[in-house]
């Protein structure tokens, strides 16, 4: 499995900061980030909001375009022992200089150039979605959208949302799409992962996103899945995410399967992989096992990945 080429497109360069990885700054500038980690040594939280609580303490360390660097080379050396020859990654100008488009722009040269030797040391393509967070309201959204509509081109080639689904209203994020969209931006939001179905339709309605982030609480509204297969939107489904924060028991109970069967185009992601416990290769083994998914199945699933990915059009025919 792990021999597989993979595509992910939902994965969030600090929700894939490795412990050690985290360790080793907190060493190296002297500061004390232990309030983070368990027994064990894993990211310690309890069920999504003070999940995110945790992440945006995480983020308090990394501070400077050379920290975003450093760990833009590390996310994508292990994305690469995975597997995975393209991935996008949700970049949050939030945690990069707070929204100031000229630190944006320095933050931003780091990791891209973070990700070119990554590309020439493992073969990894990546590409950039600028990041707004749903719970820092719309007014920050729209800061991120014209930071993300200023560097669009080349690395960045989308943008998108995460956060806590029930704050604010979607159609006051409407702005910062359009801005987004007016940009040449491919466009993706979370929505129906904590809420319910009626904020998928919302994110389609105001948003017009082709791709949904999570997007699994669709499978609670028969007329919404198809809408989703009529109007080919895609979703970026992370099962051990969802397991990991208990909105689904075991793969059993998770959707994904019910999904597929019903022809929603969708693709496999990890989200924050040391957070869940997850990697790529370990999320297709646990769905060949539980779904019984061969490989011909994770090969359609890697094309509407391909067929779905912010790139440009020779990237893609590289990845079909
Ligand atoms: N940010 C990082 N991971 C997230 C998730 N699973 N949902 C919403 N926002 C996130
Ligand atoms: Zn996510």
């Amino acid at each position: 499995m792990k021999d597989q080429p993979k595509i992910e497109l939902h994965l969030h360069l600090e929700g894939a900061a490795p412990p050690a990885f985290m360790k080793g700054l907190a060493a190296r500038k002297g500061r004390d980030i232990s309030h983070l980690f368990d027994a064990a040594g894993r990211y310690n939280y309890s069920g999504f909001v003070d999940f995110l609580r945790v992440y945006e303490q995480a983020c308090e360390l990394l501070e400077t375009p050379e920290d975003f660097g450093a760990l833009m080379f590390e996310v994508l050396t292990r994305s690469a022992e995975h597997g995975v020859i393209y991935t996008e990654l949700f970049l949050s100008p939030d945690f990069c200089g707070g929204r100031d488009l000229s630190a944006w722009r320095d933050y931003l040269a780091a990791m891209e150039d973070a990700a070119a030797r990554a590309e020439a040391a493992h073969g990894i393509k990546a590409r950039g979605i600028v990041t707004c967070i749903r719970h820092f309201g719309p007014e920050a959204a729209r800061e991120t959208a014209r930071c993300a509509a200023e560097t669009a081109g080349g690395f960045i080639t989308g943008f998108g949302m995460g956060g806590d689904e029930s704050a604010g209203r979607t159609r006051d994020f409407a702005w910062a799409f359009d801005h987004a969209r007016e940009a040449g931006l491919g466009l993706t939001t979370h929505a129906g992962e904590w809420g319910g179905p009626g904020n998928v339709a919302a994110a389609l309605d105001w948003l017009r996103v082709s791709r949904i982030g999570h997007g699994v609480r669709a499978i609670e509204d028969p007329a919404l899945i198809e809408r989703l297969v009529d109007e080919g939107i895609v979703l970026e489904v992370c099962p051990g995410s969802n397991i990991a924060l208990g909105l689904f028991r075991t793969l059993d109970e998770h959707p994904i399967g019910r999904l597929h069967a019903a022809g929603v185009k969708l693709c496999v992601s990890t989200d924050d992989p040391p957070f869940f416990g997850t990697t790529m290769t370990r999320e297709h083994q646990s769905l060949a096992r539980a779904l019984d998914w061969d490989d011909a199945v994770f090969a359609g699933i890697a094309e509407v990945a391909a067929r779905a990915a912010f790139c440009d059009e020779d990237t893609r025919r590289e990845l079909l």
